[in-house]
């Protein structure tokens, strides 16, 4: 049962109102024609700033995914933002009282793309003064450049794209005396519970969030959303719980989303393509309110061993809702650059595309000189080379016909994400009856969290599966801490280790008889962060540890067919081969790895949101006209692990994987659509206008 499915008795239901202007102020609201619609029961438009308070933005230390929170203001920010809720005894009523709210506007110039005039550029680590901001700099990368004997220098552009998850944003909002319970799909339960405390100005004691399962976050569920904090209000005004399901296309225009990024990469190499020196400047979107900031070369600058790089960052604000964290939300599009100008680089040098990458890899993370705590990227490259066929690839471009008259290319990149932790604290409870419960931080978003720590506690217990039961998402049993970074599963695990560990001791080889026996542990991250987390702050440790730095990587190889004519592009087959240190869920890992897969091609091939100059916002804003990857697009994905424990990192050994699945898959098949037409496109998505 997802957060929306559930109907209290006496639910009302809710519906908004939205902006049909980018960038101005409210000059005059009407609701009379919806007041008047029957079963209409309250309609929201202005709440004081002393009633629900901004819950700040969640990277300036705040709750929410931004900052601006609609209505309790003139100002309008961004098209489809709320101007009114509507709350009815039934959501057709809602719904239609919605449309009739009447708004005059006076509109001001707005700018929706990078280019625009009016977007304003700021450079990031001036204008966010954090270390881990800060540009990534290692030795002279421009002198070196200069001395190569092989350049390349391209531009790559990366469009916004939605997460578009299937459950859609919402949530069941109650109050039960002087409590409020929240039902919302979410990745962060902590920061709703928090951030509502702080807007409406009372105890976070007084907030139950409860989150079981999320149907799909991919970031855009990370922290608090700006309709919750109304429905709290709303639901106290009418004594009544309230259901808000936004719309698709509200999704689209109200949450979070990729922004838009451009990338200028320049390699130089040596004559045999060891690479000297790179240089990536990244421009990243953003919203007027919020900073988003951009950590692009955080891992551009550690997928190989160059000795000499040079990161800049800038941030570009345009009148849009603050863009957020959409998988692999750095690595995915930076990665693309980097992995197709290496690409490229390939083919300038005349090298193989693997043996240029192997002869790149390295032990240590070139930016801090420290080792890497694990990194098998040549046996990710080597096994994945053996299984897809590699060496039957022809090298050059444009000669390969299939029978049907389609080119055939086959592409290669590999990936690398950030393998940080987060607090997290786990119960451990034995009953007498045999079975097992765990209570942890965590939310089970489909990417089978639960089903991790089913088979540790299983294994660790010598029970089976099903005496085993997983408590998480629920501010009830565990702070819930965000759930997000690929850092989910690898912070639960080593808290759900620690307090198994600590069950086996105090029970001594015999199960309780009487009361249960229940212990309590943490993953051992430091006080200080434990505390943040508590406060419902984002706090992380990783990648960059005392003595070593780690990342989870991996290699993908994919082959695409372009149709003579028509230009169709299909993927017919993609391996890809993991180092996620150890695997803790063979079944639900390989699954990760494919959904990766499947939304990497879809970068490649299908995403991209079209921006309405005229009026902001998106055209395309529903799943008709926002293509993502279907089972019709799908075909032959096969994946392996490179299954090695990385012990420096936690006693379990599990890295992260959920991101790094889909990290260079879109480079892999823009490499392939090059071999496959000698056509570099350096823009995504990749579509037969492309190719014509
Ligand atoms: Mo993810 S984009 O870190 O939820």
């Amino acid at each position: 049962m997802f957060a929306a499915d559930r109907v209290p008795d006496g639910l009302a239901h809710a519906a908004l109102a939205t902006a049909t202007i980018d960038r101005g102020r409210i000059a005059a609201l009407d609701t009379a024609r919806a007041e008047a619609v029957p079963g209409v029961r309250l309609v929201l438009t202005r709440l004081g700033e002393d009633e629900l308070r901004t819950a700040g933005f969640l990277m300036a230390g705040g709750y929410a995914f931004q900052s601006f929170q609609p209505l309790t203001s003139d100002r309008i920010a961004y098209r489809g933002q709320p101007v009114a809720l509507v709350v009815a005894d039934d959501p057709v009523a809602a719904t239609h009282a919605a449309e009739l709210v009447e708004a005059r506007y006076e509109a001001e110039p707005h700018a929706v793309r990078i280019d625009d005039p009016g977007a304003t550029v700021v450079l990031q680590q001036e204008a966010i003064p954090l270390p881990f901001l800060a540009d990534v700099v290692v030795g002279d990368a421009d002198a070196e450049l200069a001395k190569a004997e092989v350049r390349v220098e391209a531009v790559y552009e990366h469009p916004s794209q939605n997460s578009a998850p299937m459950e859609l944003i919402g949530a069941v909002v109650q109050w039960r005396g002087d409590t409020l319970v929240v039902h919302e799909g979410t990745q962060n339960a902590a920061s709703i519970r928090h951030g509502l405390a702080h807007q409406l100005g009372i105890d976070a004691e007084r907030v139950e969030v409860v989150s079981p399962y999320t149907g799909g976050g991919f970031g855009q569920k990370n922290s608090l959303q700006p309709h919750i904090g109304p429905l709290a209000i709303a639901a106290r005004r009418l004594g009544r719980p309230v259901k808000l399901v936004l719309t698709r296309p509200q999704v689209f225009h109200q949450a979070s989303f990729r922004p838009v990024s451009r990338h200028r990469i320049s390699l130089g190499a040596d004559a045999s393509g060891r690479l000297l020196a790179a240089v990536h400047e990244a421009d990243q979107q953003t919203s007027r309110h919020d900073l988003f900031p951009a950590t692009f070369t955080e891992v551009t600058s550690r997928l190989y061993g160059v000795p000499a790089f040079r990161g800049r960052q800038r941030l570009v604000q345009t009148d849009v809702q603050t863009p957020g964290y959409m998988r692999a939300p750095f690595e995915h599009p930076g990665a693309w650059a980097m992995e197709c100008a290496v690409d490229e680089l390939a083919h300038a040098a005349g090298a193989d595309p693997v043996e240029l990458r192997l002869a790149n890899d390295t032990t240590h993370d070139p930016v801090t000189g420290k080792p890497f705590s694990s990194r098998h990227v040549a046996e990710c490259l080597q096994r994945g080379a053996e299984l897809f066929g590699w060496a039957k690839r022809r090298p050059e471009p444009a000669q390969w016909i299939a029978s049907d008259g389609s080119q055939v290319g086959w592409g290669v990149a590999i990936g690398a994400y950030p393998a940080a932790s987060t607090p997290a604290v786990a119960r451990a409870v034995a009953y007498p009856d045999g079975r097992v419960g765990v209570e942890v931080d965590g939310h089970e978003m489909g990417q089978g969290i639960r089903s991790a720590i089913t088979l540790l506690v299983a294994d660790l217990m010598g029970v089976p599966a099903n005496r085993v039961t997983v408590g998480l998402g629920d501010t009830r049993v565990a702070t819930q801490h965000l759930t997000a970074g690929s850092w989910g599963t690898s912070s639960a695990l080593p808290a759900v280790h620690a307090a198994i560990l600590k069950l086996r001791e105090t029970l001594g080889g015999r199960r309780p008889t009487g009361a249960p026996v229940a212990v309590s542990a943490s993953n051992g991250l430091p006080e200080p962060l434990q505390e943040r987390a508590r406060a419902g702050q984002v706090a992380l440790a990783g990648p960059v540890w005392d003595d070593f730095v780690a990342y989870s990587f991996i290699a993908h190889f994919v082959e695409v067919r372009v149709a003579a004519g028509t230009r169709r592009i299909r993927v017919p087959r993609v391996v890809s081969v993991a180092d996620c240190g150890r695997v803790a869920s063979p079944v639900t890992a390989a699954s990760q790895v494919r959904g990766g897969v499947v939304w990497g091609l879809g970068a490649a091939l299908r995403e991209g949101l079209e921006v309405d100059e005229r009026y902001g916002g998106f055209v395309n804003a529903t799943l008709e006209e926002y293509p993502v990857t279907v089972n019709a697009d799908v075909a032959r994905i096969d994946v392996e692990f490179i299954d090695r424990p990385d012990p420096l990192l936690n006693p379990v050994g599990v890295k992260g994987l959920g991101e790094v699945s889909m990290v260079g898959v879109a480079a892999a098949a823009s490499n392939a659509i090059f071999h496959a037409t000698g056509r570099r496109v350096r823009r995504l998505p990749i579509t037969i206008a492309d190719l014509l």
